[in-house]
């Protein structure tokens, strides 16, 4: 049981809905700690990556992942923007040239896109960001591919695995990002760039499972 191009295409297009639709939650999150931008930002963003997949849906995966990540990386200013791009250009690196992938892949793809935002951001587990949704998605994913669970079932984990560790940053100090000026005032709200990645892990977990 395979993710194909199709399903990938359609994990896309649901996220940019579940923007659309959060637009305004993660803003509010990003009012309590950050500068209001996150929703406004994100949402601009996959506007315009939804503009610029009719001309790339043919193309292998790999390719459709980084056509995301440059269109992130032109529209999405910040800290938000380039870190949201290297999740897609490193995962489309790691699943370059292929139709359809497992989920060990997935899980390796993932590893690489965390591995880019921890380079770029040098944030750690912890420090309040994304990369509190992304570390604990990542073993979820590695875990039940060693396991031999099905697609399914390892993308469902994973995604409760971002949703805890998105829930986990709420008393957390951030240290990290604008949030980290606020220092101790910056706990006891939960963090904006951990929950749309949590969206973003739980879309494909949805829109993937009804395939397999
Ligand atoms: N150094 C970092 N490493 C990883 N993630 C980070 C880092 N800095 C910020 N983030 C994530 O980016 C989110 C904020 O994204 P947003 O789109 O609001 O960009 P921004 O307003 O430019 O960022 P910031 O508020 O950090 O200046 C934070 O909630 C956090 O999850
Ligand atoms: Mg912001």
């Amino acid at each position: 049981m395979a993710v194909t191009r199709e399903d990938v295409l359609k994990w896309i297009r649901a996220y940019a809905e579940v923007l659309a639709e959060n637009m305004e939650y993660l803003t509010e999150l990003d009012a309590q700690i950050g500068d209001a931008d996150h929703g406004a930002n994100m949402n601009r963003g996959f506007r315009t990556v939804l503009q610029k997949l009719p001309d790339n849906e043919d193309k292998d995966i790999g390719t459709i992942m980084k056509v995301v990540g440059m269109a992130l990386l032109s529209k999405v200013g910040g800290a938000g923007g380039p870190l949201y791009s290297t999740i897609f250009i490193q995962a489309g690196k790691t699943i370059d040239g292929v139709l359809e992938f497992e989920l060990e892949d997935w899980a390796k793809a993932l590893e690489a896109a965390t591995t880019g935002v921890i380079n770029l951001g040098k944030a750690s587990l912890g420090d309040k960001t994304m990369v509190d949704a992304l570390i604990p998605a990542v073993e979820a994913l590695k875990e039940a591919s060693q396991q031999g669970l099905s697609l399914g079932e390892g993308l469902a984990l994973s995604a409760k695995a971002a949703e805890d560790g998105m829930i986990a940053t709420i008393p957390l100090v951030a240290r990290k990002g604008r949030a980290s000026y606020l220092g101790e005032r910056s706990a006891g709200h939960q963090d904006p760039g951990a929950t749309s990645t949590f969206m973003l892990l739980d879309t494909a977990a949805k829109v993937w499972a009804n395939d397999c």
